[in-house]
Parts: structure tokens; C-alpha cells; sequence
């Protein structure tokens, strides 16, 4: 593993999840949100994480062999794609691998499905909030208790690329 304060984003590896990586990105959700509200409901377990390896919209961004950085969408019903979570090792954080993550996802599903993409996010974070409208999730529907009483999101949508 590389020292954080030696990073090149280039020394990373970016693409498509593989088979053997869903161990470690398991492993980085259960770290992932320790500082942020309600870290014990967010992680998914490592079942999931495999299936969704197998059959999902999942990058990654490795340091060596070590999973440093993950995005999941899924298809949903309705044609559209989930963007279910997106997180980047607490050491490698702020140098751009969630906004390159974010670029891989969305190149794939413009070139290949050409699917509108949802994702939630806390009306209360603001800086979320103009981060997605930059990369074009422009259409926005608040949603009270979304998942719980206390529990309000924006569903913001970035539309299909050409339609
Ligand atoms: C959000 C996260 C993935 C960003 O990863 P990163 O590699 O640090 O992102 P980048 O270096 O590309 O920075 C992108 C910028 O967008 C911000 N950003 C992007 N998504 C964000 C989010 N959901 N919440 C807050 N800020 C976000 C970053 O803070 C940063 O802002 P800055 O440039 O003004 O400093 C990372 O902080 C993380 O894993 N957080 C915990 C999990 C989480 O909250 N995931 C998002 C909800 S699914």
C-alpha cells in the first residue's frame, strides 16, 4: 500500500470490479461510514457484494491488491439504474478517487444503456447536493421519511444520455 501523503492517482488501478474483489470491497463498506450518521445501517453484507460483482455496476479503485475505493449502481424495474453508494477509504479520501469513480460509472452507462440513473442523498448535505447536479443529477424530488421517520432524501436523477 502506498503512504497516503505519496499518492499518484495514477499508481492506482481503476475499472471494472472482478470476481476476487468483493471480499474487499465488503470489507471497506464496514469502514467506510464509521463517522458519519448511522454507521451501523449502512453496510451490506458480503453476499451481496458478490452477486452485485457478478451482475452489477460496480468499479473500483485498487492500491496494490487492497480495494481503496468502490461505486455500485444496479438496474432497477422501471429501466433506470441505482446508484446505490459510492465510498473511498477514510486515508485516500479528497484526491479525486470518488470523483473518477463517479466518471467510469457514468461513461459505461452512457455508452452501453443509455439508462437514466437515481441515487438518494440527506437534503441536509449540501455540498453532496451540488456535487451531483455538477456531474448531472439535475432533476431533484424530496421525499419525507424516505427510509425511516427521521430519515428524509433528495431523489436526484440524472436523465439518459440523448434522450
Ligand atoms: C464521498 C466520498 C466517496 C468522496 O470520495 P473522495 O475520493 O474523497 O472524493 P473526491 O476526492 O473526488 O472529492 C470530491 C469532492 O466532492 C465531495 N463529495 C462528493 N460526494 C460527496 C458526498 N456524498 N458527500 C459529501 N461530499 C461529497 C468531496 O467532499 C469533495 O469535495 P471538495 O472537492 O470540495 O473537497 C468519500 O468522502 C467517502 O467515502 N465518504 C463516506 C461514504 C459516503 O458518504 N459516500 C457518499 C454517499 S453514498
Amino acid at each position: 500500500m502506498t503512504a497516503a501523503q505519496d499518492l499518484q492517482l495514477d499508481s492506482l488501478y481503476f475499472g471494472k470490479a472482478e470476481g476476487r474483489d468483493f471480499l474487499g470491497i465488503a470489507t471497506l463498506d464496514r469502514h467506510a461510514w464509521r463517522d458519519g450518521h448511522f454507521p451501523e445501517r449502512i453496510p451490506d453484507g458480503e453476499h451481496v457484494w458478490r452477486m452485485w460483482v457478478a451482475g452489477a455496476y460496480v468499479f473500483v479503485a485498487r492500491d496494490g491488491a487492497q480495494v481503496v475505493g468502490a461505486i455500485v449502481a444496479f438496474p432497477t424495474r422501471q429501466a433506470t439504474l441505482f446508484v446505490h453508494k459510492v465510498m473511498v477509504d477514510k486515508r485516500y479520501r479528497g484526491r479525486g478517487i470518488g470523483t473518477r469513480l463517479f466518471d467510469l460509472l457514468l461513461e459505461d452507462v452512457d455508452a452501453n444503456v443509455r439508462a437514466a440513473c437515481f441515487l438518494t442523498v440527506d437534503p441536509g448535505n449540501n455540498a453532496a447536493v451540488k456535487r451531483y447536479a455538477r456531474i448531472g443529477f439535475t432533476e431533484r424530488e424530496f421525499v419525507a421519511g424516505y427510509y425511516r421517520d427521521d430519515e428524509d432524501r433528495y431523489v436526484l436523477t440524472r436523465p439518459a444520455a440523448g434522450r
